[in-house]
């Protein structure tokens, strides 16, 4: 028997990624027992989940754990026990978690390495905090200054610079990390940064390292460094201030925007919508009374009945994946040695985009295939998840791009006839309740002439991955049917249809052209 492709052959990752990839892996379960790398460890992966959640639910998270953590390792080794024990705790884990809810916060009005700065900032002052608020002993706990005791050059940087320093580097370096991560580590998105940074770094461990060689000892308790807390504070403080002053999100506002809502229907009726403002809140209205309320710039037109079958069962899938839904691809393809960017550009050659076209992608989910297309693009994306919506959303910010988001069902669009230049879709076809009905939905929307593609993944893929993936994999078992792929579905009146297995046949593309 010939042994299967593998998607590494078709689009093999970077071999530094890889490695990469593996380090941080092995570095993670090394700071489960090492304090010293744990610190590092441990900032970087809250920063990172923070970033994938609501923030008030990536707090509530994070905070639990670092109390679960802390409370269990630390039982019966404090002079404090039972409720007052629990509840320094709980004050030490809220404390820990306070710098990661106000970096989410502060991050997105800012750009380039000044993202970076509210994590450091906020966690030098998070720590001072919690010196003054928390006895001695519960402090050591959650002192990011301790855990470096087997880390003589840091050690030294803190009796040089004061003992923010240390968490200020710690901090700091998980937020550099997490901001190249979110651009894949592009030299012309983070080269700058990334090289300003590694020289303040470098600058700053070799005067560790210098005092170390010359002899000197670390002292019990670190210098207090009131100048650099006083400094972060202030920072910290000032960033926020200046952040508030710029405006976040582009105005999303539809009543100001009549072309756009000229574009849209009701999906239940196809009546075109007008806005209303009710109690300061916009809402999508038809003649007919039907009403669609928008929630953070996004229109829902989805009312929790219109949700059956599989779609149902899906929902809940990508609710419960959300913003970790990039998260799981790039680590997966990392450690994989896959190249996520090779697969979506495969895909996207597909696509004939040109700048300044209106696009629709059904299914958008996180709004990955939106990074590929050329600037210029008047991006439209649907999708069934607020979560992943969310996580979209957080995207174009980062990506400083714009596109207009909608919650609906991609069976049903909320859009009038022959109004997108390309529309596509990738992921999501193959589970959805009424594949033949999404097909005839992007067909209606686009314009006589364009040309419409389809990808997902074939049922080989689904039985060699999603089966085998722990926690999805139960969404994907004992299915009734087989994945097949739908191109006995797009109408014979079509042009030009085309259908391709790609990556070794664990992919297919269905591409066709409204008759013009
Ligand atoms: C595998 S993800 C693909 C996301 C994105 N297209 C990409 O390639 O990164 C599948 C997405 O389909 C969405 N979805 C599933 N059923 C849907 C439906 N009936 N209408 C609209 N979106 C749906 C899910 O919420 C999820 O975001």
């Amino acid at each position: 028997m010939t042994k299967k492709p593998s998607l590494r052959e078709f689009a093999p990752g970077s071999p530094w990624a890889r490695a990469a990839a593996f380090a941080v892996l092995i570095l993670g379960a090394l700071g489960i027992f090492l304090p010293s790398i744990g610190a590092w460890m441990g900032a970087l992966g809250a920063a990172w989940f923070m970033g994938t959640v609501r923030p008030c639910r990536g707090f509530v998270i994070v905070a639990s754990l670092g109390f679960v953590a802390s409370a269990a390792t630390h039982v019966g080794r404090l002079p404090v026990s039972g409720v007052a024990y629990l509840a320094w705790m709980f004050a030490g884990a809220l404390l820990g978690a306070l710098p990661y809810l106000l970096h989410r916060i502060t991050q997105r009005r800012l750009h380039g390495l000044l993202s970076t700065l509210p994590l450091p900032l906020w966690g030098v002052a998070a720590q001072a905090l919690a010196a003054r608020l928390l006895p001695p002993a519960v402090f050591s706990v959650f002192s990011l200054a301790q855990t470096q005791r087997s880390n003589p050059p840091l050690m030294e940087v803190g009796v040089l610079f004061g003992a923010a320093a240390v968490p200020f580097l710690i901090y700091w370096a998980a937020a550099l990390f997490n901001w190249a991560w979110d651009y894949d580590f592009r030299r012309d998105k983070v080269g700058f940064g990334a090289v300003s940074a590694g020289v303040f770094f470098v600058v700053a461990i070799a005067c560790g390292l210098g005092r170390l060689f010359a002899g000197y000892t670390i002292p019990d308790v670190l210098p207090a460094g009131a100048v650099l807390e006083r400094c972060a504070l202030l920072g910290a403080v000032g960033l926020i201030a200046w952040a508030l002053t710029r405006s976040g999100r582009p105005d999303k506002s539809f009543a100001g925007r009549p072309e756009l809502v000229g574009l849209l229907r009701s999906p239940a009726t196809g009546e075109p919508l007008h806005v209303v403002t009710d109690g300061g809140r916009e809402f999508l209205a038809s003649r007919s009374g039907e009403r669609f309320p928008v929630r953070a710039g996004i229109p829902d037109f989805l009312k929790a009945e219109d949700i059956t079958g599989p779609n149902r069962k899906y929902l809940r899938l990508y609710e419960g994946i959300g913003g970790l839904y990039d998260g799981t691809q790039k680590i997966g393809g990392a450690l994989g040695g896959i190249s996520i960017r090779h697969l979506f550009l495969k895909f996207v050659g597909y696509l004939e985009i040109k700048p300044g076209d209106r696009v629709l992608e059904t299914s958008v989910g996180t709004g990955l295939v939106f990074s590929y297309l050329p600037p210029g693009t008047k991006l439209f994306g649907l999708d069934l998840s607020p979560a992943m919506l969310a996580a979209c959303q957080l995207n174009l910010e980062r990506w400083e791009r714009d596109a207009e988001l909608f919650r609906g069902n991609a069976e049903c669009l909320p859009f009038a006839d022959d109004c997108f230049d390309a529309v596509y879709h990738i992921g999501g076809i193959n589970f959805f309740t009424d594949r033949a009905k999404a097909i005839r939905e992007m067909i209606r929307v686009a314009k006589p002439g364009s040309r419409i593609v389809i990808s997902d993944e074939t049922e080989e893929h689904v039985k060699q991955y999603y089966e085998k993936t722990p926690l999805a994999s139960g969404y994907y078992r004992n299915r009734k049917e087989k994945v097949i792929e739908p191109s006995d579905l797009v109408p014979a009146e079509m042009l030009d249809i085309r259908s391709e297995q790609i990556f070794g046949g664990q992919s297919y593309v269905l591409t066709f052209r409204k008759p013009g």
